[in-house]
């Protein structure tokens, strides 16, 4: 076995270990809003699915270079609300686009293509074209040496028409999800395989 002591390695050495294994991972495009207004968006992976009741996820925002906050952990703490969009193979090109860094305040609609529409349970819009929403609420800040971590609890989820069959359970198919790898790379669900508890 090769031990890596993470003391001992380089920031860019400790990512490469963490987001090289972390991985399937949902990509969810954030939208917040701005305090002029603007929906301000950005795609974020390292999220984690924290608890059911109530239904929490969680979002990492890594602090800039500079250790200042980004444009979405400074507006989760100023309205305290968020929605979760999860990429599928047909925006998954667009959610990508927005990860460039604006100024404060400007929108990345624009670079996206996405269109907006009102949301049920939360003041900041929702994207059109996504089929899976999490409407969300803040629960918890964490301030971490570089990272703000958000526990986010979902209020609301808002599904388009065909992912939910006729049980009322989600169509993992359907979901057309893309999920990423290390780097550029992206995955899909080509291939489900069920693995049963055997009894020793
Ligand atoms: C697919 C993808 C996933 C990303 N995941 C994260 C993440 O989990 N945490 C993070 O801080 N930045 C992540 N980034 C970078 C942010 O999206 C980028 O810093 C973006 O500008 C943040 O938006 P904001 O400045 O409007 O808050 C990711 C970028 C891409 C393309």
């Amino acid at each position: 076995m090769i031990v890596k002591k993470s003391a001992e390695l380089t920031p860019t050495e400790n990512f490469r270990y963490i987001a090289g294994t972390y991985l399937p991972r949902p990509v969810y495009l954030v939208n917040t809003v701005s305090e002029n207004g603007t929906v301000n968006m950005g795609p974020f992976s390292y999220c984690g699915f924290i608890s059911t009741h109530p239904p929490m996820v969680s979002v990492s925002v890594l602090r800039k270079k500079d250790g200042t906050q980004k444009d979405t952990a400074i507006n989760l703490l100023r309205t305290g609300e968020a929605v979760l969009h999860l990429a599928n193979s047909e925006n998954v090109v667009g959610i990508q686009t927005v990860s460039k860094t604006l100024p404060y305040g400007e929108s990345e609609l624009d670079l996206s293509g996405f269109t907006l529409t009102d949301s049920q349970m939360v003041d900041v819009p929702s994207i059109n074209e996504a089929s899976v929403r999490l409407e969300t609420k803040v629960h918890k800040h964490i301030e971490l040496p570089s990272t703000d971590l958000f526990i986010l609890e979902i209020v609301a989820f808002v599904f388009e028409d065909n992912i939910l069959n006729d049980e009322g359970k989600v169509d993992t198919f359907a979901l057309d999800v893309m999920a990423k790898l290390y780097g550029k790379e992206y995955t899909g669900i080509n291939e489900v395989v069920e693995i049963s508890s055997r009894k020793i």
